[in-house]
């Protein structure tokens, strides 16, 4: 039987707000048409990949599947806006690694690559323990309970990354709200207001001031071993970077830097809270938290798509995709085949081999991915260090974009570990 009835929820950024019915599309997807011509209405047609093997096929083909000139899904109207907000920029909104092939793409991804290699991830361990030390406490404070993915997620992975580039401290909230429209421009409470609210271009606009104003104070000063002096002495092919790019770069890790990271705390909690056992399992087995930190990537997979082109023909799973033809990569779709996966659904801390691809696959796979698993455990360690208890109040809600999103709120309250053994030690002695 055909899948056609689901183009339209295929492209959508609606999905992805309801995960029942979003699991249920994936299902179709994966059984009936793996490899699935969608035709949505007021949508350009594209491939939408949903099985593993087809994603990490496609990660094999850079050369095939190009990234250039596009990234995310647009749809007819999103096209139209984009060329006109960029009309002036040769249709680019920013250009970053991600928006590049080779050779440039590994010049680029190459003069950081080394910053966010284990050996100087180790280095920056200080700074991750101390923003997931203040911001538990912050938890722990808060006795009536918390709403987690604003109060704290949005914080912890923005405060380490806006460090690293030597953001002051006073511009981190500025910046995690354009972070937020650039990064879920559909979402009703997310996205810009205003007569500039369709597209990305009055956000881009933005980061060109801020971060073009911080590169110019950077260059103007000697080197410091910052990521924002890195970028601003970095030459490429023996000439500084140009304003676009090297503006660009900082986009690139502010935005990829956080929404992924405060995303995956979201949901792991989440999924934590609500599968019954695993957190006390995980209580019980501090060793496991790196496997369970993998599995909270995996299910919740932030990133749920990005866009390659095809450069030439080629067969995919017996089918021609033709040049010109755009492929969607749907991440979070291929991680929950159960070709790959066994029970995908069950969210389980000692999950093992877990080859999710919630960093995609291939040369444009995550650079940030050892930053990203530091974070996480850093911050898993110290919340469950520090509670006796952790329950979930009321529903969680979730972002509706098909770009880079999970959970929007989630309400929590959380019990000190020191209270608990204290009412413990009182309950004794009365009885
Ligand atoms: C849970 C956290 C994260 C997830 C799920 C995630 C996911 C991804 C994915 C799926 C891609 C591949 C995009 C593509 O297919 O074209 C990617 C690329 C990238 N990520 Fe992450 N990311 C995370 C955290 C981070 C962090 C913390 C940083 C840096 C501070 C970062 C920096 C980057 C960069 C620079 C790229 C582009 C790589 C390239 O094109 O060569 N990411 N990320």
């Amino acid at each position: 039987m055909g899948i056609s009835d689901l183009d339209g929820e295929i492209a959508s950024h609606q999905l992805y707000a309801d995960p029942e019915r979003m699991h249920a599309v994936f299902d179709r997807l994966r059984r009936d048409d793996p490899l699935h011509w969608t035709q949505a209405p007021g949508h350009p047609p594209f491939w939408a990949v949903s099985k593993h093997a087809d994603v990490v096929e496609v990660g094999k083909h850079p050369d095939v599947f190009i990234a250039e000139p596009k990234t995310f899904l647009l749809d007819d109207e999103d096209l139209r806006v984009r060329i006109a907000e960029t009309a002036a920029t040769g249709g680019k909104l920013v250009r970053t690694m991600i928006h590049m092939d080779d050779p440039d793409h590994k010049k680029y991804r190459g003069l950081t690559q080394s910053y966010f290699m284990p050996a100087n991830i180790k280095r920056l361990e200080a700074i991750v323990q101390d923003r997931a030390r203040a911001l538990v406490g912050r938890m722990l404070e808060r006795e009536d309970g918390c709403e987690f993915c604003n109060e704290i997620a949005v914080w912890y992975p923005l405060q380490i990354i806006m460090t690293l580039l030597a953001v002051p401290e006073s511009d981190h909230a500025y910046l995690l709200k354009l972070t937020q429209q650039f990064l879920a421009p559909k979402d009703p409470t997310l996205k810009r207001d205003g007569p500039e609210a369709q597209g990305k271009g009055a956000v881009a606009r933005e980061y060109f001031a801020y971060f073009g104003k911080m590169l110019a104070e950077r260059r103007a000063a000697p080197p410091t071993d910052d990521l924002g002096s890195l970028i601003a002495h970095a030459q490429v092919d023996g000439k500084p970077l140009g304003m676009m790019e090297a503006v660009s770069y900082y986009v690139i890790l502010a935005t990829a830097g956080h929404d992924t990271t405060s995303s995956s705390m979201g949901s792991g909690l989440y999924h934590l809270l609500r599968q019954p056992g695993e957190l006390e399992r995980l209580r019980a087995r501090p060793e496991w938290m790196p496997s369970a930190v993998e599995e909270m990537f995996r299910h919740g997979t932030p990133v749920k798509h990005f866009v390659r082109t095809a450069a030439r023909d080629h067969v995919l799973r017996g089918q021609t995709i033709r040049a010109g033809e755009e492929v969607a990569l749907m991440y979070h779709c291929a991680n929950f085949d159960d070709e790959v996966f066994e029970d995908p659904r069950a969210f389980r801390i000692d999950r093992s081999p877990n080859r999710h691809v919630a960093f995609g696959f291939g040369v444009h796979a995550c650079l940030g991915q050892n930053l990203a698993r530091a974070s996480m455990r850093t911050f898993f360690q110290e919340l469950l260090a520090r509670t006796a208890r952790i329950e979930l109040l009321g529903d969680a809600a979730f972002i509706a974009s098909n770009q880079v999103g999970g959970l929007k709120t989630l309400h929590v309250r959380v019990t000190p570990a020191a209270a608990t053994a204290k009412a413990a030690q009182g309950e004794g002695a009365a009885a």
